[in-house]
């Protein structure tokens, strides 16, 4: 509850170990552009824009195909 887990295998720190793809620069910048050593706080909070992996089948069927 009060420590980012995803960060346990995809922060530059552990990600050599875990084979988890460091997240790209964009995730490292302050607000100006400068480089950080740690994740932005802008980006803290992973599951703003990343949905966790599930798998589920969908509610409504439909012809959506991924990858393309
Ligand atoms: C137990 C280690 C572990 C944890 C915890 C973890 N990940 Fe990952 N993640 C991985 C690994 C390993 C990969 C690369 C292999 C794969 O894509 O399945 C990956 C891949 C990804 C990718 C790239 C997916 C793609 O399709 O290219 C994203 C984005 C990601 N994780 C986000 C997250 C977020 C957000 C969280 C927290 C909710 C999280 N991960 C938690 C290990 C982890
Ligand atoms: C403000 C939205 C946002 C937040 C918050 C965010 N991300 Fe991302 N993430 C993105 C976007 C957009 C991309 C793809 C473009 C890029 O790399 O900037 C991405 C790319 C990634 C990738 C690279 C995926 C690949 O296929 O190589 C990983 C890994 C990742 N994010 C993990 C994380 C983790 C872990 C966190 C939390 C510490 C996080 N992200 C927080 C928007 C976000």
């Amino acid at each position: 509850m009060n420590t980012n887990m995803c960060l346990a295998c995809h922060s530059k720190a552990t990600a050599a170990s875990t084979g988890a793809p460091t997240p790209g620069d964009s995730h490292f910048q302050d607000r100006d552009g400068n480089p950080l050593d740690d994740v932005s706080g802008a980006r803290y909070f992973c599951a703003q824009c990343h949905v966790r992996r599930v798998v589920a089948d969908p509610l409504v069927s439909n012809t959506y195909q991924g990858g393309k």
